[in-house]
């Protein structure tokens, strides 16, 4: 999704939006430098593990109903799509019930960080803006992507498609002009990594 080196990965990395994955726990067990913030961590492991179980169906459901909205080409089908998530999930919250000392968890929400000014060396954040460009609108857009170029040197984006019509999200144009304007370089840049249909590329924002 973000063309991660294995330089990127020795950095100090935000995961903006992590939710349930398991990057920070996989990364973590193998020595790399991450805290993961999402307003779910306010909920404990037990509390999070339910909530997926409560939502798993539907949102199966869903892509089933979406196939041909989404490329079968690294997963095959809906149920490899569900085994592979639920594995993540494990991962995430096997770490996530352990980790509480560590830090590396934090409830925060965008648009304001509990972060320094360049306290990361690089911002991540996947499947939260842009996907949901009718939720999340123009303002929040713009002043989000502003606090994570505040607290990181680089910030990369993906995907830039919004989930309702698989389209280029209308925020792009005005979140990158914003930045822009603010001195931050912004570039698209060609990602290999594609299972919503079309969503080929990270937005890149570098303050320069
Ligand atoms: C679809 S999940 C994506 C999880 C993960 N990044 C991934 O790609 O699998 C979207 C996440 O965004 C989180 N989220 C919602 N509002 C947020 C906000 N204001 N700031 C940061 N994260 C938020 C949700 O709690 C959820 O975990």
């Amino acid at each position: 999704m973000f063309s991660l080196s294995h330089d990127d990965l020795t950095k100090k990395i935000l995961g903006c939006g992590d939710g349930p994955a398991s990057f920070n726990a996989e990364l973590s067990a193998n020595g790399g430098n991450v805290i993961s913030i999402d307003p779910i961590y306010q909920f404990s492991a037990l509390e999070v593990q339910s909530r997926i179980e409560e939502i798993y169906h539907r949102i199966m459901d869903q892509v089933s109903r979406n196939k041909e909205d989404y490329a079968w080409a690294n997963i095959r089908d809906v149920k490899e799509l569900g085994e592979v998530r639920m594995m993540a999930m494990k991962t995430f919250l096997n770490d996530y019930e352990n980790a509480q000392e560590t830090g590396r968890y934090l409830n925060a929400a965008l648009p304001t960080l509990p972060f320094e000014n360049a306290e990361f060396d690089l911002a991540l954040c996947s499947h939260y803006l842009f996907l949901y460009s009718d939720h999340v609108n123009q303002e929040q857009h713009v002043e989000s992507m502003k606090e994570l170029c505040r607290v990181a040197k680089e910030v990369r984006v993906y995907p830039l498609l919004s989930i309702t019509n698989n389209k280029m999200s209308p925020h792009i144009v005005p979140v990158m002009e914003a930045l822009e304007d603010e001195g931050v370089n912004v570039s698209l840049a060609p990602v290999k990594y594609e299972f919503q249909k079309g969503a080929t590329e990270m937005l890149v924002a570098k303050r320069v």
